[in-house]
C-alpha cells in the first residue's frame, strides 16, 4: 500500500518535473511564480488577485501597507499584493514549508526587497509532519518592534486545531496596528451548511464542495479526524476563541463553498477582526 502511495508521489513529481522543463526550455517561466515541483498545496496563482481583491474590499490595502501574511505557503497573496503595494510598503510572509520560504527569499530579494520571508520549523501533519516546533511553541520575536496594518491568513485557520488558532490569534492581537486589521478566511459550518452536507447526503446531489462529517473537540473535520488535513468551526466557536483573544469580530462574510449565493465569489469564508 504505502509502496503504491510511494510510487503515485513519485510519478506525480516527475510529471511535475517534466513540465517545469518544457516551461524552462520554451521561456514560460514567470518571476515570482512558483515552479510546479515546488507546489505543497493545490494554491492556483489564478486566484492571487481574486484574493488580493477580496482583502482590499474588506480591509482596504494602501500602496505604503505593512502587511503580515500567515501561512504565506508558495507565495500566492504575496505575488497578488506586488500590483497593489508600492515599495514603500513592507510584505513579510511565514510559512513552516522551508524549501517554499527558501524559493522565495531567493526570487523575491533582487525584485521586490521590501519583501520579507520566515521560516518556522513548526509540526504539521499536512505540511511539515518532520516539524520539531509545537504551534503553541511558536513567538513572534523575529519580528522585533514591528507591527502591521493588515495581517491575511488565506486557508491557515481550515488547517489548524482550535487550540492553534487561538494562539495565532493573540500573537496576531499584539502585532496589529491599533486601526490595524485581521482578514483570515475560515470554513464556517452552520446550520445552513450541515443542512447542505445532510441534503447532499440523503439526495446524492452534489451541494457542498466539502465534508466536515467528523465532530472534534471543538472542530470540524473530513472522515480522518484530523484538523491539520481540513477544518471547519462552528460559529459560536469561532465567536468565542476571537472574544477570548480580545479580538473584535465584523459580521462573517461568507464564500461558495456550502452552496450559498450572495456572499464572495471566493470560496471560503472570511472573517475580518481588529485588536482591542
Ligand atoms: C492551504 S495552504 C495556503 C497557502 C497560502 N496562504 C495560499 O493561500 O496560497 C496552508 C498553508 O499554511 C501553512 N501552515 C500549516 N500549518 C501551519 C502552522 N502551524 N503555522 C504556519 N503555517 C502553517 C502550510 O505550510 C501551507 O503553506
Amino acid at each position: 500500500m504505502s509502496l503504491k502511495r510511494d510510487l503515485r508521489r513519485f510519478n506525480r513529481r516527475a510529471g511535475r518535473f517534466a513540465l517545469d522543463a518544457v516551461d524552462l526550455v520554451l521561456g514560460r517561466r514567470q518571476p515570482l511564480v512558483p515552479p510546479r515541483w515546488l507546489s505543497h498545496n493545490s494554491a492556483t496563482f489564478e486566484a492571487a488577485d481574486e484574493i488580493v481583491e477580496l482583502v482590499d474590499r474588506y480591509v482596504g490595502l494602501k500602496p505604503n501597507a505593512a502587511v503580515l501574511d500567515l501561512g504565506c505557503g508558495i507565495g500566492r497573496v504575496a505575488y497578488g499584493l506586488t500590483k497593489v503595494l508600492g515599495p514603500d510598503a513592507q510584505y513579510v510572509g511565514i510559512d513552516i514549508v522551508e524549501r517554499a520560504i527558501n524559493w522565495m527569499q531567493r526570487e523575491y530579494a533582487p525584485r521586490h526587497p521590501n519583501y520579507k520571508f520566515h521560516h518556522l520549523d513548526v509540526h504539521s501533519s499536512a505540511y511539515n509532519p518532520k516539524g520539531r516546533k509545537q504551534t503553541e511553541q511558536v513567538d513572534f520575536g523575529f519580528l522585533g518592534e514591528q507591527k502591521f496594518d493588515v495581517v491575511i491568513l488565506v486557508s491557515l485557520f481550515t488547517h489548524l486545531h482550535p487550540d492553534h488558532v487561538r494562539h495565532y490569534l493573540k500573537l496576531i492581537h499584539d502585532v496589529l496596528k491599533p486601526d490595524g486589521r485581521l482578514f483570515a478566511s475560515v470554513f464556517i459550518n452552520d446550520d445552513f451548511a450541515k443542512a447542505q452536507y445532510q441534503k447532499q447526503k440523503e439526495t446524492g446531489v452534489k451541494l457542498t464542495s466539502r465534508n466536515f462529517r467528523f465532530k472534534g473537540d471543538g472542530f470540524y473535520a473530513a472522515k480522518d479526524g484530523n484538523p491539520e488535513f481540513i477544518a471547519a468551526y462552528d460559529p459560536e466557536q469561532i465567536k468565542d476563541m476571537w472574544a477570548d483573544s480580545k479580538m473584535e469580530l465584523e459580521p462573517f462574510r461568507y464564500g461558495t463553498w456550502c452552496g450559498r449565493s450572495g456572499g464572495h465569489n471566493f470560496y471560503q469564508d472570511v472573517t475580518i477582526s481588529r485588536a482591542i
